[in-house]
């Protein structure tokens, strides 16, 4: 099959989040797996500025949307196996971030329709357009709008990935024809309509071919009111068509053993240098060089939905429990201003560090002994997949992807992979997190298998990668 990968953002080109992740290592995996693979991106200023001179400019073509006659232009690149194309218009694209501007529906708008738009350039169709979060979602629309014209575009399939259900793409009624292009019919019947606004995410679901979360679990809890942000019965509409599959990790970047961030390599076959590892973040985070103290780590956006309430809420409870406690990360305010308040309450025990910095985030997954995420909600999650990988046992509660990857610890049979709570409670969060101390306190030797067993689980896209070429030959399969 030939697949084309449409996302707003891909790692190494750019990233703000763990979508990035996903669009920079699915695709090669697909590649690996015998499907012709190409990713499509929109061409950030940052990319240009840092891959331009890689790229091969392939020409151009102009986009109507709308009112508007957009230029639109075409490069490529090769890597991987994989083609990343990369779509430019400067009015659009030539901004310092990637999101967080007025016309950002106009901006993801022109996206979506100039991936239908520049598919004659492409030399191949594909069979399946896979399209990621609200921004692509208009994809599967504009398939369906300028398929009654185009009878190629009607046998192309699509897919749609959701990664966080919350961000849906709303805008106002009167973007439907004045920005997109699109008309009335699709309000009136409802397709792109959800609380009077126009709703990306819900046109996706309804008109994709297939609909996929990023893990078993989100797949069942986002047909449910607690966890659909709104959309929980368009959902269960559509079940027939909706899958779970849980992410993977890059294993070759994700690896102790050849990390240039770390300070001394380690492996499931030779552990002795996690413990350097653990001297380092101590030192660098100006936290006690103690070896015997249990380092919990947590590298997360610090924002409710990620649990900041349950680790504030039991922070003391924590400290009597006689850990450290290393934080990597930025976000709200008032969740920034609590864990710098608690390192200044506690010298030496909890140190934070405001920002995102990538070697310093894999030197606490490095030097950690437990990891903690303790989300509300979590589609997949990838974070705790890559602690295991580094030897940093996980405590999590059960929900979404965190379910599915983290398996509670049983201490009379000794399997399991991590700890685990479910009620989204501070006490329950400190149960878990004491359970974990306690082992690593009272059985040093099963707590070093316990770490052995999670550094060499399969996180892999092998698995995974194969489970959405099922997905797209089922779909090709049902082409007319
Ligand atoms: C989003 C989700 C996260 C998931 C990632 C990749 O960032 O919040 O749970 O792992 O997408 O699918």
């Amino acid at each position: 099959v030939k697949i084309l990968y449409a996302a707003s953002e891909a790692a190494p080109f750019c990233k703000t989040g763990g979508l990035a992740d996903v669009a920079g290592s699915l695709p090669p995996a697909l590649a690996r797996g015998g499907a012709e693979t190409a990713v499509i991106l929109p061409l950030y200023q940052s990319v240009r500025e840092k891959f331009g001179d890689q790229m091969e400019y392939l020409g151009y073509t102009y986009i109507d949307l709308a009112w508007r006659h957009a230029y639109c232009g075409l490069f490529q690149m090769k890597k991987d196996g994989v083609t990343w194309y990369f779509l430019d218009n400067e009015q659009y694209f030539k901004r310092p971030e990637l999101y967080g501007y007025y016309d950002d529906g106009e901006r993801f708008g022109f996206f979506s329709r100039a991936v239908v738009g520049i598919l004659p350039m492409l030399g191949t169709s594909p069979d399946v357009i896979h399209c990621n979060d609200w921004q692509t979602s208009l994809i599967p629309i504009y398939l369906r709008d300028l398929g009654m014209l185009d009878l190629r575009l009607r046998n192309i399939r699509t897919v749609l990935s959701i990664h966080n259900i919350e961000y849906q793409g709303r805008f106002g009624r009167e973007t439907l024809e004045d920005l997109f292009g699109l008309n009335r019919g699709w309000a009136d019947d409802g397709t792109l309509m959800m609380d009077g606004d126009v709703n990306l995410l819900k046109g996706a679901i309804l008109c994709a071919d297939a609909v996929n979360a990023v893990s078993p679990t989100y797949a069942r809890q986002i047909q449910t009111p607690q966890y659909a942000h709104g959309l929980d019965s368009v959902m269960r509409m559509c079940g027939g068509k909706l899958t779970g599959i849980l992410n993977g990790i890059d294993t070759r970047r994700y690896d102790p053993a050849a990390d240039p961030d770390l300070e001394e390599p380690f492996s499931a076959q030779n552990l002795s240098g996690k413990a350097g590892d653990k001297r380092a973040v101590q030192q660098r985070l100006g936290l006690e060089e103690i070896s015997e103290v249990p380092l919990i780590g947590m590298v997360s956006r610090l924002v409710g939905h990620k649990g900041m309430d349950l680790v504030r809420a039991a922070l003391d409870e924590l400290m009597k429990l006689d850990v450290q406690l290393a934080v990597v990360g930025k976000g709200d305010p008032q969740y920034e201003a609590f864990f710098q308040d608690a390192a200044a309450r506690c010298p030496g025990r909890v140190a934070v560090s405001v920002g995102y910095d990538e070697k310093l985030a894999m030197a606490v997954y490095a030097g950690a002994d437990l990891y903690l995420m303790p989300s509300l909600s979590e589609p997949c999650g990838l974070s705790q997949m890559i602690a295991m990988r580094y030897g940093a046992v996980p405590v999590v509660r059960e929900t979404g992807g965190l379910k599915d990857s983290v398996l509670p610890y049983d201490a009379e049979t000794r399997s399991g992979s991590g700890f685990t709570f479910r009620a989204y409670d501070p006490g329950a969060m400190a149960n878990a997190v004491s359970e974990a101390v306690g082992l690593y306190r009272s059985d040093p030797e099963a707590y070093r298998a316990l770490q052995l067993h999670d550094m060499q689980e399969d996180f892999s896209w092998s698995s995974s990668a194969a489970c959405y070429l099922n997905l797209y030959e089922k779909i090709v399969g049902m082409r007319l």
